[in-house]
């Protein structure tokens, strides 16, 4: 298909063997991101000169890539499924992987007659499981045990709330998934839903069956009061947005089977391996990430958008949201300096719900966004109309992709559309458990490899930690009701009046 002569269209775009790249049987189509050979050259040179080949080694191979934090970045031994060693200070972590691995098949085959299961986690200890299991309900051949899959993570009770009016409390299963163990609103929700289940008869025994943990911190979940052989552990070398291949990825195996999550990481070490073994000319990862840096340095964009047209993708945007900007959304570079680039606003939704949103802007508006157009090459099933709304869902997409790029001109201003809007068309054989394991981990290493051009430590998210800590302080200014509530070193002149107008109106009664 990409390269049939007849598909090029006649702009300024063509297709050459530089723009129609494979990995894993996903083909990436470049073609509409008017980048010639000679661009090419220079970029790859420029992934050269970052040491790129060196980063990749070195991230396999458990050098501590994660500066600030003096760590790995080893989520690729999560998924190493040929158990060939991978080596930590001269320790193998194979063997305890494993062991996780048989626990939770183990665990599989013991959860009968459990009807819900709530997954209380935020973040990265959220998105990945939260993901797999809607992309993968309706794939044809994966068979569903039919629980009711709740994730709990937002410390807003109206989440809770839904969950807990339709879970049955004495066939639940609760899963406590948090790296640090020390997240406030998981810790809060799982006390709560712990509360629940006593609240609605289940004696202390039953409560201790039903809680199980996934975490790096074994002993705060002991503390908690889950038992032992409850406990599933994941390490520091793992990175919370990075975990949906350790047993933060329970779900996927306790309610499609551990053969579909095998295909899950089966396929994410399929990536990994090209990655790790493929040329630069040739790397997919590398290769889209090399078109994002063109687009930053030919339109200094600061946006792109992810369209999955499949609407089992939906929630792909909103984990590589937090993979990409939490990742290597900074403003210093490895050595502290200042960056040049670091990662745009990503942000997107299912096509085509998504043309008949945000589109207008990226046909017309002034800034250019581009764009990783995502789609599935089969239907989900071969029913007749399913196969027709499938034809009309990529029509689209192609659609989107070629309106894009060609423009078109008009005598009315209103009516032009400007054109030289870039895109990658990414496509799917079709969408099973194999190949979303596959996607997921070329973002991840897509995000690695941006990380490596720009000199971002792309492992740690200090960032994120600076409001947490100011929360504190104004949790217990507005616990105490106070209407004098004074500036303070946590606490400045606007937040301590909205505090004080909080005291007095609302949060008094
Ligand atoms: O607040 C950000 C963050 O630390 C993420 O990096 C992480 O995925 C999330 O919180 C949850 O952390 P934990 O798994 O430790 O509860």
């Amino acid at each position: 298909m990409l390269s049939s002569p007849n598909s090029a269209p006649s702009h300024s775009y063509s297709q050459t063997p530089n723009n129609a790249h494979s990995a894993v049987n996903i083909v990436l189509d470049t073609a509409y991101q008017g980048i010639d050979a000679a661009d090419w050259k220079t970029l790859f040179n420029q992934a050269r000169s970052a040491k790129l080949a060196q980063f990749i080694e070195d991230m396999f191979a458990g050098k501590h890539i994660n500066k600030s934090e003096d760590r790995p970045a080893l989520h690729s031994a999560l998924r190493n499924l040929s158990k060939i060693p991978v080596f930590i200070q001269g320790q193998d972590v194979m063997p305890a992987v494993v062991d996780v691995w048989h626990r939770i098949e183990a665990l599989c085959n013991q959860w009968v007659g459990v009807t819900d299961v709530i997954h209380i986690g935020i973040g990265g200890s959220d998105f990945g499981p939260r993901l797999a299991i809607e992309a993968l309900a309706h794939v044809p051949g994966i068979h569903s045990r039919g629980m009711r899959m709740h994730f709990l993570a937002n410390i807003d009770t109206a989440e809770s709330a839904r969950i807990l009016a339709k879970a049955n409390p004495h066939s639940t299963r609760v899963i406590i998934v948090s790296k640090s163990f020390t997240t406030l609103e998981t810790a809060m929700n799982a006390k709560a839903v712990a509360k629940w289940l006593l609240d609605s008869g289940c004696t202390p025994s039953q409560i201790t069956n039903s809680l199980f943990a996934v975490t790096a911190n074994i002993s705060a979940a002991t503390t908690f009061g889950i038992s032992q052989e409850h406990i599933y552990p994941f390490w520091d070398w793992v990175g919370g947005r990075y975990s949906v291949w350790s047993a933060v990825g329970l779900p996927i195996a306790l309610q499609y089977g551990f053969d579909t999550f095998k295909d899950f990481l089966a396929g994410a070490h399929a990536m990994d391996l090209h990655f790790k073994n493929t040329p630069l000319e040739q790397n997919l990862p590398v290769i889209m990430a090399l078109t994002l840096l063109y687009q930053q340095e030919q339109n200094d964009v600061k946006a792109y958008a992810a369209i999955p047209y499949a609407d089992a993708l939906d929630w792909f945007p909103k984990w590589l949201q937090q993979l990409d900007m939490e990742s290597n959304g900074k403003s210093v570079d490895r050595d502290g300096k200042p960056v040049k680039h670091s990662s745009p606003v990503v942000f997107g939704s299912a096509g085509s719900n998504a043309q008949h949103s945000y589109f207008q802007l990226f046909h017309q508006g002034p800034e250019i966004i581009p764009i990783d157009f995502i789609a599935v090459r089969e239907p989900m099933s071969d029913r007749p109309e399913a196969v027709a709304h499938h034809r009309i869902l990529l029509s689209n997409c192609l659609a989107q992709a070629q309106a894009l790029a060609n423009g078109k001109e008009a005598s009315n201003p209103n009516d032009v559309y400007p054109g030289k809007r870039p895109s990658n068309l990414l496509l799917l054989p079709e969408l099973n458990a194999f190949y979303l394991g596959a996607l997921l981990a070329l973002y991840e290493n897509r995000a690695a490899t941006l990380g490596a051009l720009w000199n971002i430590n792309s492992f740690d998210q200090p960032g994120v930690e600076y409001g947490k800590v100011l929360a504190k302080p104004i949790e217990k200014a507005l616990a105490s009701h106070a209407q004098d509530v004074q500036a303070s070193e946590h606490i400045d002149v606007i937040t301590a009046a909205r505090i004080i107008f909080l005291n007095t109106t609302a949060l008094k009664k």
